[in-house]
Formats: C-alpha cells, structure tokens, sequence
C-alpha cells in the first residue's frame, strides 16, 4: 500500500480502524520547534468521532502518544512518531462484508488488490479514521507555518443543497479573525444562521437510512509569491495529492473553479495593482496560483465529499463466495455525512501541502 506522502517532508501514515492504534511518522520537520500540544489536541478534537449528531456514534479520544522526535514538546529534527490507540471497537459489524462488498466503499477492489487479506473490519486501511494521524502532522505544520505569518481555515462550504457563504463573499482577504474562529470551530460554518438547516439535513437523510455529501472550502493566506513549480510541481498538483489521500473527496477546484470555465477572460482574469508599495490582485479568481507558483494571494481551493457508502438502506451488491446477486443493509456505526469531519482534515493536508512549499 502507498500511504507516504512527500517530499521534503514526508509522512507515513499506518494503522487500521480496528487494529490497536494507528499513527504516523513525520521525517523532515525543522528542528527547533516549540509545539503548543493542547493546540494540537483542540485540532485532533474538532476531527473525533463520538462528538456531534451528525458524526458516526464511535466514541474515541483521539489523544496522541509521541514516542520520538519531540523532546519538552520541541521538535528535535529527528523523525517524530505518534500513535493514537483505537479504543471502541465493534468488529462483529463488518463480518459479512468481505462476502458482500459495500457499494460505494473499497470493500470489493481491495477484495481484488489484496486477495481478500486485507483487514475490513472498520474498513481497515481505508477507513476515515485513518485522518487522525494527517491531523496530527498537520497540527504541528500549522503552528510552524502560523509563526510564518501563514493561516489556514476551512469551513462546511454546503451539504446536500444547504449552502454555505463562501470566502469569496468576505473579500479577496477575508478578515483574519473569522478565519481563527472557524479554524477553532467543531461545526465550521461562515454563515451561523445555517447551522440548523445542515443539521437537519443530515437528520433527514440518516432517518432514512441514508447519508449525505458536501464540500469543503479552504484559505491559506500569508504564502508569499514564488513557490511552486510548472507542470507536476505546481502547487495545485501538491495540494491535489494530498487532500485525494482523504477518503471520500472526490473532487477539488481551485480558485472559481469550475466557474472559470464559463466566463470570458474579462471577467476571470485578475487585474493586478499596487497597494502600500505591495502588487496584489483586485480580485482572486485563480485562487492564488498562476502557472503553478503561488502569486501572494490566498490560496483557495475547494474539496468534493461524497456521501458516507455505508448506509442502511437496502442496496444491490453480490455475494463473492456464491458468485451471486445479494442485498445488503450496512450495520455499524457510521457518519451519516462526512462533510464536518472533513473540515479539520482539509486544514492538516492544506498545512502539509503548504509546509512542503516553505518550509
Ligand atoms: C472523517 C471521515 C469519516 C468517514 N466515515 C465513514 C463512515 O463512517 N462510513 C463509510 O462508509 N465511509 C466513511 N468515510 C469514507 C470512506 O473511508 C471512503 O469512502 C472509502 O474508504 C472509499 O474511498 P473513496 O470514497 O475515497 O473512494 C469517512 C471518511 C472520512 C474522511
């Protein structure tokens, strides 16, 4: 399996859902660091599971233990590695599911990638709990990053058809304190009146045995102009590799986006200005990359989170052993949208993305 990313810095990321813990290891961190640790467990907080009716019921704490690489909660230069124990699990649930492949999940083409070895209980490797360690190296890259100048904050840009303001509707540098709060925040929303209407929305599709999608959008600001490369190095390309290694994002656009595409350039292009003696952009329809190379605006980029594949409605699928049509309803514990969970997910990738470019 490939579950290390990166380049300068490089996480490895193991552990399965129902295994005894999982956890990561994080090489090439600059030495020297202070980490604040409770700013680390607040992060690791807004991702766990057990906290928020929209969330799966699975109860975990979610506290790291470092066992190297920090020495008084400094970083030493040295690889750090930390594992987070898996502490409420219900493997009886995921039994039939190696015969009868979820839809929607990679029960079945793991079936055939690993010859039916891997583990599926909790979806193994697979698993949305696998994020716990991205949000741990990505806890420790933000607050590097933060010292930099450079903040990051994501928020629940829709579910199903609730919709979200966007950071596009906060200006081309949106107010600095609306993104610490939302980088704080459990339920991420720019738009607090809403908050009741995504929660009913999940509660109208888990009553019915069913899930629901979503997106999530992300500003990075304070990243000075010049980093990224052409081509493969771009830092479209770094940000992509990183947040499609969350599960259940099935989509990014950077900038407008998709949008772009149905404008001319008088209206996508950004005019440039001098403001202070500082050349920025009126507006910031690329999302703060041109050419791949970060131009000094904020980076934003938004993410697709498809709905949770387990849900109990009854669903076609096959039984492997008996080469035969079957149903099946999911059991367990799941989240009936992924989306708030995601939110923290999609900072840690963007801090390691980013930490990748400067540090
Ligand atoms: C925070 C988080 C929680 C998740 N929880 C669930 C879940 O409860 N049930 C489920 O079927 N999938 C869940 N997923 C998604 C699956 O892990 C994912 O859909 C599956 O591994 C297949 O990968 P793919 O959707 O990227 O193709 C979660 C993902 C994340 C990021």
């Amino acid at each position: 399996m490939s579950s290390t990313w990166g380049d300068k810095i490089k996480i490895s990321v193991f552990g399965e859902s129902h295994g005894k813990g999982i956890g990561v290891v994080i090489d090439g961190l600059p030495s020297g660091h202070k980490i604040d640790m409770e700013q680390v467990y607040e992060q690791m907080a807004r991702r766990a599971p057990g906290k928020d009716k929209t969330a799966t019921p699975r109860f975990e704490t979610d506290i790291p233990t470092v066992l190297s690489g920090m020495l008084n909660d400094v970083t030493t230069g040295a690889p750090i590695c930390a594992v987070i124990e898996n502490n409420n699990t219900k493997s009886g649930d995921y039994s039939n599911l190696l015969d009868c492949p979820r839809p929607g999940h990679s029960d079945y083409p793991a079936y055939v990638r690993y010859k039916g070895q891997n583990d599926i209980r909790g979806g193994g490797h697979f698993s949305g709990r696998l994020t716990a360690p991205i949000v741990f190296a990505g806890a420790l890259c933000r607050q590097i990053l933060e010292k930099q100048g450079i903040h990051i904050a994501a928020h629940i840009a829709s579910v199903g058809s609730v919709k979200d303001k966007s950071f596009y509707d906060l200006g081309v540098f949106p107010d600095e304190n609306i993104l610490k709060e939302l980088s704080k925040s459990r339920f991420a929303l720019i738009d607090k009146d809403i908050e009741e209407n995504i929660r009913q929305e999940v509660a109208n599709a888990a009553e019915k045995g069913d899930s629901v999608g979503g997106t999530v959008e992300c500003i990075v600001t304070g990243v000075k102009a010049g980093y990224g490369d052409p081509m493969f190095g771009g830092v479209e390309n770094i940000i992509s590799s990183i947040v499609f290694g969350i599960p259940a994002i099935k989509g990014i656009e950077f900038g407008k986006g998709f949008e772009l595409s149905e404008m001319h350039g008088s209206e996508s292009n950004d005019p440039f200005e001098i403001i202070d003696g500082n050349i920025q952009t009126k507006s910031n329809n690329c999302g703060g990359i041109l050419g791949g190379i970060t131009n000094g605006m904020p980076i934003v980029f938004k993410a697709a989170v498809k709905p949770t594949a387990s849900i109990s409605i009854e669903q076609d699928t096959i039984s492997l052993s008996g080469m035969k049509n079957a149903k099946l309803s999911v059991k367990g514990r799941h989240d009936p949208c992924i989306v708030p969970r995601a939110v923290p997910v999609v900072e840690a990738a963007a801090a390691l993305a980013v930490a990748q470019l400067v540090l």
